[in-house]
């Protein structure tokens, strides 16, 4: 199916949501030939370390021809700054321009960064309108549904995001206040999909399965789903989704041998990309995202997130499995997923 944000045409309405730290570019290389992936993003980067060229910022948005479609993800509170780094990201030929105004971390907000624009509304509007007026390519907004529960909003912000001409706009069904507790409110992503009047809203929030994500879509009646921790708790979520989407198929989940085949390969690709000891360090946190769904995992746990060489990860996995065995013969033989 096709699925625009503004010009820009998608072969899919199901895109990555960006996991700073998570959604480097060696998981999306990795992620993109299992399909059904729409658009993926980096990490937030600050406007204003990109117009200083600061290393970090200039890391986050590594990328290569093969990691496209790809939206750069900016925060910052200055309008012209914002525009600048837009015009940057746009001569280096990313594809969308998303303007974080939902992340709740402290060093953003304290700026009125990030959820800080859901409670200035004449001010997200203005900041985004300058962006929209100096580049062409699309320019999309992360939002959630308000600072807090009293102040939900979501719905007005979208319509003036909209009147000011963005291409989507993607809504986490929390509150800033909520920051990643509870569960992700429906009803809050339907109101701003009412609001609107044409522009594609996409929902966000707690998708892990196929089915999750067609009810987000059946209740919302948004256009598209943004999937960022499901992607590593399953990440043929995209694949499996698309197919479900279209003729209700349900793929069985991922098996414990290929999700921890898929966890492998990111930890090797990211060793590629930034060498062994870089890598290992960064993955420690990155392996406890794959391991949710791995049942009993205290002791690999506990080593992984120490984790220095590839040679100890071999080792931390081969005592881990045979953990496993010995815990579960009988269950793991006969129900080997
Ligand atoms: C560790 C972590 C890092 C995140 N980094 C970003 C980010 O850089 N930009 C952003 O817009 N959202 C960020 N988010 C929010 C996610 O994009 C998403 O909105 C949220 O996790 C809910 O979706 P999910 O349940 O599919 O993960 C982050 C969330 C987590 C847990």
């Amino acid at each position: 199916m096709t699925f625009c944000l503004g010009q820009l045409a998608l072969n899919s309405n199901l895109l990555l949501a960006p996991l700073a730290g998570y959604t480097n570019l060696p998981f999306r290389l990795l992620l993109r030939p299992l399909s059904g992936l729409g658009l993926a993003t980096t990490d937030l980067v600050n406007a204003r370390s990109l117009l200083e060229k600061h290393r970090k910022a200039l890391e986050l948005l590594q990328t290569t021809p093969e990691d496209k479609p790809l939206a750069a993800q900016l925060y910052g509170t200055a309008p012209e700054e914002m525009r600048d780094a837009a015009l940057l990201l746009q001569a280096r030929g990313f594809d969308v321009v998303d303007i974080n105004m939902g992340c709740p971390m402290r060093k953003v907000v304290r700026h009125g960064g990030g959820s800080a624009l859901l409670a200035d509304i004449a001010k997200a509007q203005n900041l985004v309108r300058t962006i929209v007026l100096a580049v062409h390519i699309p320019v999309t907004c992360k939002i959630r549904l308000g600072w807090d529960d009293v102040n939900i909003t979501s719905p007005e912000l979208s319509r003036a995001l909209e009147d000011v001409g963005v291409a989507g706009i993607t809504v986490h069904g929390r509150t800033r206040q909520q920051a990643f507790t509870g569960t992700v409110n429906l009803d809050g992503i339907r109101a701003v999909v009412r609001a609107v009047r044409r522009v594609p809203v996409i929902g966000n929030g707690d998708i892990l399965t196929p089915l999750d994500a067609k009810q987000m879509l059946e209740q919302t009646g948004c256009a598209g789903v943004s999937i960022g921790r499901g992607a590593f708790y399953n990440p043929w979520i995209f694949r499996d989704t698309a197919r479900h989407l279209t003729n209700g198929e349900l793929a069985p989940e991922p098996t414990f041998d290929e999700r921890v085949a898929f966890m492998t390969q990111h930890l090797d690709k990211m060793i590629e990309f930034i060498g062994e000891e870089q890598a290992c360090r960064q993955f420690r946190k990155i392996a406890l995202a794959y391991i949710k769904p791995f049942g009993p995992v205290a002791e690999f746990r506990r080593r992984v997130v120490m984790l220095e060489t590839r040679a100890q990860f071999d080792e931390i996995l081969a005592t881990y499995r045979a953990w496993r065995q010995q815990l579960r013969p009988s269950t793991d033989a006969a129900n080997p997923r």
